[in-house]
């Protein structure tokens, strides 16, 4: 943790052009699609000598490198330099992978370059049990729906390489940023250097004890949520691994947040729950009303327990063969121990109300694709909700709606007929919702740019399809707070 050595690690690797862009360049989208896939051949044929592929070799592919190369791609740090930062061995063969990252979301672009422990690729065998994981899936699923508030104070738990303390030090004035691992604490500790944040603090411990009697406006999590049999010869590990029975990690990391939160503070996790004589989300609901907290979660994805035995034995690196087999064998005595069938996988947001009673309890399966930044429209939701919660049914009705920039309507009709057989209202950012509507609600919301009131827009509907316009009021509330609270209806 040399911040001399650390600068000019920096200061070379920008004028190599280290970035993104430079290595997608350098090897093409296609050979980048395959480097994601863990397949390094077709981006290594791309390679030349020149400071760029010297530094993506060592570094991104994981190949040992000349030390006198490397020399002349870290001309200000020199490969002695990369020895001491721990980069390299004297030999030129890479210690660390250390690559670029860049994310562009509503608060303008993120390029870092973020230090890990090598991954299978590089050390050519399964990885070891206390592995420091770079920017994976998860993690960019989590990062891509941190919410970008301004806070005081974010915590990030488990922050192992770092990735989302880094994210929140751009929209907390401090973050702290934990995890059980003292390597990982070390890897992020030079990531954060690398990329010039001095607003994060790290500390050593497990789950909140390393912050006790503390409390934040924002925590996120992408925890240890993986669930692994507890026995003897099953690979534990530290980047995905908390060590308790079943989904109890993510359970108590629900609970526990609670007292962790300022009034209206929020906490982002991922987590997996397991479903079997309970439905998963069921029990996620329970684990949530036992708190004090809104909660809205989300569940992204189900697996049976083959599929996730299989996920996760792959994962840790193990190929097919006996070894496979019998962990796979493990995993599924651990769940039919509990009865087990299915692993769901989602997002929990919860939030610690500013006064009184939670109001915001929403449980949810939603398995299309999502992608980009999301924080911005999860910040809306919870702006809805509110918004919602302060309007009984006369208010909403006085309300002026309009129907949201990005919200398209789609019919489809029987051949011949006149009328719709189904209309879908489909949103095109934030979850990206298909939305059924019928005949009422679809002119309710055709009608709605923000001029006329709810109320006097729902009487001339119903004058027009001749019902009872107390009664169409009544049937449509529930749908049009739906419709408010996701983002297709603008208040
Ligand atoms: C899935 S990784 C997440 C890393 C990073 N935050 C990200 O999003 O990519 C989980 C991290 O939690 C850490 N961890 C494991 N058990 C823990 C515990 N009991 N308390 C705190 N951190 C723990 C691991 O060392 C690992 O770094």
């Amino acid at each position: 943790m040399d911040p001399a050595l650390i600068a000019r690690l920096a200061a070379d690797l920008t004028a190599a052009d280290f970035t993104v862009d430079g290595l997608t360049e350098l090897w093409g989208e296609d050979a980048a699609a395959a480097l994601h896939r863990g397949q390094r051949v077709p981006a290594s044929r791309a390679l030349t000598d020149s400071p760029l592929s010297t530094l993506a070799r060592a570094l991104v592919l994981g190949y040992p490198v000349d030390p006198a190369a490397l020399d002349r791609a870290l001309p200000t740090l020199t490969a002695a330099g990369a020895v001491t930062l721990g980069l390299a061995d004297a030999a030129g063969s890479p210690l660390l992978d250390l690559r670029p990252y860049s994310v562009v979301d509503a608060r303008g672009v993120a390029a870092w370059w973020i230090a890990s422990d090598l991954g299978e690729l590089a050390l050519g065998h399964a990885i070891p049990e206390h592995h420091v994981l770079g920017v994976g899936g998860a993690s960019t699923t989590l990062s891509g729906l941190m919410l970008a508030e301004p806070v005081e104070l974010a915590l990030d738990l488990g922050t192992g390489c770092g990735i989302q303390a880094l994210h929140a030090a751009r929209h907390a004035k401090r973050v702290i940023a934990t995890d059980i691992s003292e390597r990982a604490l070390e890897l992020a500790r030079f990531n954060a250097a690398l990329n010039g944040f001095a607003n994060i603090e790290f500390r050593l411990g497990s789950l909140f004890e390393p912050v006790a009697g503390e409390r934040f406006g924002h925590v996120v999590s992408n925890p240890p949520f993986v669930i692994t049999p507890r026995i003897a010869g099953v690979p534990e590990y530290e980047y995905r691994d908390g060590g308790m029975v079943g989904d109890a990690l993510v359970a108590q990391v629900m609970r526990d947040v609670e007292k962790h939160l300022v009034p209206g503070g929020i906490a982002q996790l991922l987590g997996n729950w397991e479903s079997g004589a309970v439905d998963g989300l069921d029990r996620v609901r329970g684990w949530v009303e036992a708190t004090g907290l809104d909660g809205w979660v989300v569940e992204r994805e189900r697996q049976s327990v083959e599929q996730y035995a299989e996920t996760w034995i792959r994962d840790g690196g193990t190929r097919p063969g006996p070894e496979f087999d019998r962990l796979y064998a493990a995993w599924l005595d651990d769940f039919a121990s509990r009865g087990v069938t299915e692993v769901g996988f989602g997002y929990v947001t919860l939030r610690r109300p500013r006064f009184g009673a939670p109001t915001l309890r929403r449980f949810e399966h939603y398995g299309e694709p999502l992608g980009g930044s999301l924080g911005d429209h999860i910040a809306g939701v919870l702006a809805a909700h509110d918004w919602l919660q302060a309007r009984d049914a006369a208010a909403l009705a006085a309300a002026s709606l309009s129907v949201a920039p990005d919200v398209t309507e789609e019919r489809h009709y029987w051949p011949g007929e006149e009328h719709p057989t189904v209309m879908l209202l489909r949103q095109g950012s934030g979850f990206a919702r298909t939305i059924p509507v019928g005949t009422a609600l679809a002119a309710v919301v055709g009608a709605c740019d923000g001029t006329l009131s709810v109320g006097t827009i729902v009487t001339a509907v119903a004058e027009l399809l001749e019902v009872d316009a107390a009664a169409l009021a009544a049937e449509l509330e529930p749908q049009l707070r739906e419709l408010v609270l996701v983002g297709v209806l603008l208040y």
